[in-house]
């Protein structure tokens, strides 16, 4: 391997800074009917004939649920601090509400038990998108019910790992499953239009204020924050009809799960779309429910956009200026690789006087990966995260308060609806014979968060 080069040390991040590596249930456990397993939305949508682009499913996926001690003491070798997992909820209760199953609730305590002994810092997610299929049948997250029946699994879960765990966060990227899978339908359950995505957010706000305030009851010192998929909206031009496209487009990809959470309410200023929330909830009068003063705020943050005011789209009436008419460079994925994105998402938010704290839980690119003689030169990946790193520290530099990196992911895993092709590790993994190789990006990381200077 060539010397180690990097435009910053670990140092100039500070001595508290927080060095991390995420992964998701979904994504990386397989043994999905393993030990008592009930089904969640995605081992249904993976089921189902030409969804995931590359065929595949997560049936097996990284065989994280026996491969866990050995991935966990990887990210530990590759110099990370913490370790972000999710729980699979319909491990722990597999109709969604009622009985729960002991196996999974033994699973997740060998998995904290792996990272402790490790020395590894457990950061959990609660929910990373896997709902458990019973609970879709009743209307998932378009029925209220889903509320309760979250409060109830968060509450099952601080009872058994609040002694042990202290950091906690609620929600996996809400407006990402919200959009992709009520609105879209191109995630699990594959539902569309407003009909469905309106009151999915609502009661996905709701749901995470309720489970956030359970486990501020059960955990002493808990420390509980929320993740945001987030992209710096640039105008395409200076126009103000474009102008005012980008600020529409703000209010819906950035401040449509932050305001509410903030207290400020929904931006129906600048999405007056969203007035249909309020009209349709309005007597239930649970806008002071959407609130909760979090400890953190998880920023996953992949791509800038450009958009520009476009009266054909139907509904938002703007339009994304694609990254290949730009001519800008891009991951294999096709989003724009912007360090600079990354800095003003971050000032961004960090314009909340309400925020406390800024954490990136996620961060990170795919690129296709070329093996050679046992080897994964992944040049590209590591430019990518030294252009992010350098956004962090120039944010940092100026006083916004981030005080963490987590890097998506440890190993190659199934990139949901894009399958298995899509790869973001700093680990290659065979598909065949599990086996782990190191990329160059795993091993560059190592080099930065070892060296003292
Ligand atoms: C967001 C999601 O949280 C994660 O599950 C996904 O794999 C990455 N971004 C990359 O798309």
């Amino acid at each position: 391997m060539e010397l180690f080069t990097a435009p910053f040390s670990r140092q100039d991040f500070g001595e508290h800074f927080l060095w991390g590596v995420a992964i998701s249930a979904f994504q990386n456990e397989g043994a999905h009917d393993a030990d008592g397993k009930g089904r969640s939305i995605w081992d249904e949508f993976t089921a189902k004939k030409g969804k995931i682009k590359d065929g595949t499913h997560a049936q097996i996926a990284n065989d994280f649920y026996n491969r866990y001690a050995e991935d966990i003491r990887l990210a530990k070798q590759l110099g990370f601090d913490v370790f972000r997992f999710s729980i699979s909820w319909p491990r722990i209760l597999p109709q969604g509400t009622g009985a729960v199953n002991p196996a999974g609730i033994a699973f997740y305590h060998r998995v904290i038990d792996a990272c402790l002994e490790a020395g590894m810092i457990p950061y959990i997610t609660l929910y990373h998108w896997d709902l458990p299929h019973a609970l879709e049948l009743k209307g998932g997250w378009c029925h209220r019910g889903v509320i309760f029946a979250f409060e109830e699994y968060v509450r099952i879960c601080m009872q058994a790992y609040g002694d042990k765990v202290k950091n906690w966060v609620v929600m996996n990227e809400p407006f990402g499953f919200t959009s992709l899978g009520y609105m879209l339908g191109v995630h699990a359950p594959g539902k569309f239009g407003l009909s469905y995505f309106l009151p999915a957010v609502h009661h996905v706000l709701l749901a995470q204020s309720a489970g956030a305030k359970v486990i501020r009851e059960a955990v002493k010192e808990a420390n509980i924050g929320t993740t945001l998929s987030c992209s710096y909206i640039y105008p395409y031009s200076q126009q103000a009809t474009d102008i005012q496209a980008a600020k529409k487009a703000d209010a819906l990809f950035n401040r449509l799960f932050l305001e509410p959470v903030l207290g400020m309410g929904y931006p129906v200023d600048d999405f007056p779309l969203l007035r249909r929330i309020e009209r349709r909830y309005a007597l239930w009068r649970d806008w002071d429910q959407l609130s909760f003063d979090f400890d953190f705020i998880g920023v996953q943050n992949y791509f800038p956009l450009v958009v520009r005011r476009n009266a054909f789209m139907p509904l938002v009436g703007i339009s994304e200026v694609k990254p290949k008419a730009r001519r800008v460079p891009t991951t294999a994925l096709g989003w724009e690789i912007s360090g600079e994105g990354l800095y003003a998402i971050l000032k961004q938010f960090a314009a909340y006087k309400s925020i406390k704290k800024l954490i990136v839980t996620e961060s990170g690119a795919s690129f296709m990966d070329v093996m050679s003689e046992g080897k994964i030169d992944d040049k590209d990946r590591v430019s990518y995260f030294e252009e992010y790193l350098s956004g962090v520290l120039k944010a940092r530099r100026e006083g916004v308060p981030v005080e963490g990196y987590f890097a998506w992911t440890l190993t190659d895993n199934f990139e949901w609806a894009e399958g298995y092709k899509a790869r973001f590790g700093l680990v290659h993994v065979d598909p065949e014979t599990q086996r782990r190789t190191i990329k160059r990006s795993g091993y560059w990381f190592r080099e930065l968060l070892h060296r003292e200077k």
